[in-house]
């Protein structure tokens, strides 16, 4: 793996995640153990991205319970269809909140989060966790956020295979 990031200072988060999301993958290669891939993933993006809160829920016995992350501490449980988290798992999709007060059943686990996006990770069709980040900004998350982080849950799914 590689050991240490190269962070781009560029203001364009375009080009941001352009330059970290090949270092994510070179950072989990060869690294058989997931906690340690969901650890370091959740730290070049707080690093690089300067998110407010970046984790993974895990779904464990039907419930999403808090794995790796980088941020003030958070809620641990998350019920299926509760949250945003919970809702992007039953749903099997991206959840964009550009403002998280307008989210019917929003979970806060810090009242300074204001915008949020959650993307699933798949195996064999289900969700076996969920990536979650928060802003203390309104309306921070767009279509660039969402490409460049699926791109991110798509290499935590390679090394999901079997
Ligand atoms: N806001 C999330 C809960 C997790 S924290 O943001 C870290 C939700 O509504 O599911």
């Amino acid at each position: 793996m590689a050991e240490q990031l190269n962070i781009s200072t560029s203001a364009d988060k375009r080009e941001r995640y352009a330059v970290l999301v090949p270092q994510i993958e070179s950072l989990v290669s060869g690294e058989p153990d997931l906690v340690a891939n969901l650890s370091n993933i959740a730290a070049a993006l707080r690093q690089t991205m300067n998110f407010f809160w970046v984790g993974f829920y895990l779904v464990k016995d039907n419930q999403l319970v808090l794995g790796p992350f980088q941020g003030p501490i958070a809620c641990t449980r998350i019920d299926y269809g509760k949250g945003v988290c919970g809702t992007s798992w039953k749903e099997k999709r991206t959840l964009i909140v550009p403002d998280v007060e307008q989210f019917p059943g929003h979970i806060a686990c810090s009242s300074e989060s204001r915008s949020e996006i959650v993307l699933p990770v798949m195996k064999q069709g289900e969700v076996v966790m969920v990536l979650d980040v928060d802003s203390d900004r309104l309306n921070d998350f767009d279509g660039i956020d969402q490409e460049a982080l699926s791109r991110v849950t798509r290499i935590i799914e390679g090394c999901l295979a079997d």
